[in-house]
């Protein structure tokens, strides 16, 4: 399962990329707008750092403004994917797009008929929002089986990004369903790094290595 980083944040970007963690990075208009300055900037060097797939998400919601900032948005670079609403004329623009061979990710997806849909359009991705599914007491990770298996009986190559992830346990869940994609709040992701064991295990080596140490001062690895 590939992870995403679902930020438009620069430190946290060039964090996890250095682990060798990130295959890609989603963004959105509110992901921008929490970090200010000029989403510009922020596009060129997310684009920069990051090899993998870069979603930017278009603003318009008219068929010909979201060409026209879809194709600007490609601009940044040839990992650019251009990210759409779940709308007619969205997936009237996912259409064109890749039919232009410029990659889509069809974005708010909320049930099986919807993703059924953008992937018939052509899009690289779809992105169901589990957390906001779950937030209003509905079961987020079942929509994901649900389009795992209307795709499986199909061949439409396009690959299923789980968003609106919440919590380590939602990852999890979506790699044993076989999600071709999580993408991940930096905060997550720092929570799956984490074990108290790992911690506790790591204080209990250094001790003794400490305690050997104090009979042999010139020990070095
Ligand atoms: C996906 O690409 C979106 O950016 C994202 O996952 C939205 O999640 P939220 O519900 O936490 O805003």
């Amino acid at each position: 399962m590939k992870i995403f980083l679902d930020t438009a944040n620069l430190e946290s970007i060039r964090k996890f990329n250095d682990m060798g963690l990130l295959d890609g990075i989603t963004t959105n208009p509110s992901l921008m707008s929490k970090e200010g300055g000029n989403p510009k900037d922020a596009m060129a060097e997310i684009t920069k750092i990051i090899k993998g797939d870069v979603s930017l998400e278009v603003v318009s919601t008219e068929y010909s403004g979201m060409i026209e900032e879809g194709k600007r948005l490609r601009q940044y670079g040839k990992n650019v994917v251009v990210k759409v609403p779940m709308t007619p004329d969205g997936l009237k623009a996912c259409k064109s797009l890749s039919s232009e061979g410029i990659p889509v990710n069809v974005t708010l997806i909320f049930s099986a008929n919807q993703a059924l849909l953008a992937a018939k359009s052509g899009a690289k991705y779809v992105s169901p929002f589990i957390g906001r599914l779950d937030d209003i007491g509905q079961d987020g990770m079942h929509l994901i089986r649900e389009i795992k298996e209307v795709f499986s009986n199909y061949d439409f190559g396009t690959q299923i990004l789980v968003a609106s992830v919440r919590h380590p346990l939602h990852v999890v869940d979506a790699a044993k369903i076989g999600a071709d994609v999580v993408t991940l709040p930096p905060d997550v992701l720092d929570k799956m790094l984490q074990h108290p064991l790992t911690k506790i295990g790591l204080q209990n080596f250094l001790a003794d290595w400490d305690k050997l140490k104090s009979g042999n001062p010139d020990i070095k690895i």
